[in-house]
């Protein structure tokens, strides 16, 4: 019977964690049994505290090394003994950043192939966030933050002296965790395992994303383009039956732009839902118009002839005076498409964006043609409902049911509490 050992590689903070679960998930929901076998658990639970010490990760500390190689010895034992109780994928979750670690691991398994899934993050943004994350998880408790920061950066010090990436393992893949792709490999041709796994570690991987665009402005109520404007009485309603529609969903993260609109629409949700984490992205930020910012179509129309000709013959690629074009929109939002969905780590998230902003979203996505990109209809009281997993692929469009008929719905004794 075939079996398989995934050992992830990367320094702290990289995703590893992250990508070992969404693998146990995509795996199960295949019927695959997979399991996760982490040092860090075994660790903290047969040394706690004393392995919070940065040092205990210097190599050059006797201690600290026998107690890792120790650590690493009997998480694989747990993990054999449940393969050999009919587990099929077991996933080692540790660093196994230096050849001798993974040298180790290749001599001492045998009878089922070790794959190593190397992860890559080189976004700053991201790893900055990670380790902040981390230096806020309960092993530092008794630690202020800058403590926590400081002694979390020492331990990856320590990691980054040893750490070689992947090259003289029999069996490896490199990926970059941050944005879905892979890097380089070595594949484990003879496992029925690997095409699965190579597609679950690169392949869109949502368990939910609600798609919002902010509710109507004072700019759109007028035909003006860009600007900072702030919602009107509609679109203040529009976000509170945004927030009704949305409130009992299961959402980790929310995301905006930078701008006022984004904000005010995402206020009540966030009102509502405290728990949840927000972030405002720059790469959300409207198409910018440039010299045209401000302005009404109208406007445009008759002192600029040109860029409405110019949008009229190719409004994918036209880009107004000074400003962009939904080809050069396209790379940054994908940018922060990429930077959200790592950040929520397989979490159900919300994107409070933009017309032509969720008009990109929706096309990486689903495969559209450019030309038809700037025409994708993005209304303000619906919003889009996008699951993609492995075993599961929803693309919705979904109404807000209004405040106000909701409140008709329930009962005279209840209070709506939009
Ligand atoms: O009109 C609202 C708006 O978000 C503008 O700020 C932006 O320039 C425009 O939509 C993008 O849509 P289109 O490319 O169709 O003009």
């Amino acid at each position: 019977m075939h079996k398989i050992y995934v050992a992830m590689v990367g320094l702290p903070a990289r995703g590893k964690s992250t990508l070992a679960r969404r693998l146990r998930e995509g795996l199960a929901a295949e019927g695959i049994k997979a399991e996760i076998f982490n040092n860090g658990d075994v660790r903290r639970t047969l040394l706690g505290t004393e392995s919070t010490d940065p040092d205990f990760y210097n190599s050059e500390n006797a201690f600290g090394r026998e107690a890792r190689e120790m650590i690493c010895r009997r998480n694989l034992e747990l993990a054999g003994d449940w393969l050999n109780k009919g587990g099929e994928v077991a996933i080692l979750d540790a660093t196994n950043a230096s050849q001798a670690r993974r040298a180790m691991l290749e001599q001492t398994i045998s009878g089922w192939p070790v794959l190593f899934v190397e992860c890559v993050n080189e976004d700053s943004l991201l790893l900055d966030a990670c380790i902040r994350r981390k230096a806020g998880l309960p092993e530092y408790a008794n630690f202020t933050r800058d403590a926590a920061l400081e002694n979390f950066l020492t331990r990856i010090a320590y990691y980054e002296a040893i750490y070689r990436p992947l090259e003289r393992e029999k069996f490896w893949i490199r990926v970059d965790s941050t944005a879905n792709r892979v890097i380089d490999e070595r594949p484990c041709e003879d496992s029925p395992y690997y095409p699965l796994i190579r597609e679950i570690l690169v392949g869109f991987w949502i368990k939910s994303l609600f798609l919002v665009r902010h509710g109507q402005t004072e700019f759109n109520a007028w035909g003006r383009i860009g600007g900072d404007p702030m919602l009107t009485a509609k679109g203040r309603e529009q976000a509170r039956s945004m927030a009704y529609n949305l409130e009992n969903e299961d959402i980790d993260w929310l995301f905006t732009s930078t701008s006022l609109r984004s904000h005010e629409t995402a206020a009540p949700l966030l009102a509502k839902k405290s728990g949840m984490r927000t972030m405002a992205l720059k790469e959300f930020d409207e198409l910018w118009a440039g010299d045209c910012e401000g302005m009404r179509y109208s406007e445009i129309r008759e002192k600029m002839p040109e860029v409405t000709a110019g949008r009229n013959a190719d409004k994918y690629r036209y880009a107004y005076p000074n400003g962009e074009s939904y080809a050069m929109l396209r790379n940054r939002v994908q940018c922060g498409l990429r930077r959200a969905l790592f950040l929520a780590g397989g979490a159900p998230l919300v994107i409070v964006g933009h017309q032509a902003v969720n008009r990109v979203l929706i096309t990486l996505f689903l495969r559209c043609r450019n030309e038809d990109v700037p025409y994708i209809y993005i209304p303000q009281n619906q919003y889009y409902h996008i699951s993609l997993t492995s075993h599961r692929k929803i693309f919705e469009r979904i109404s807000y049911s209004s405040c106000m008929s909701l409140q008709n719905k329930i009962s005279s004794s209840h209070v709506c509490r939009c």
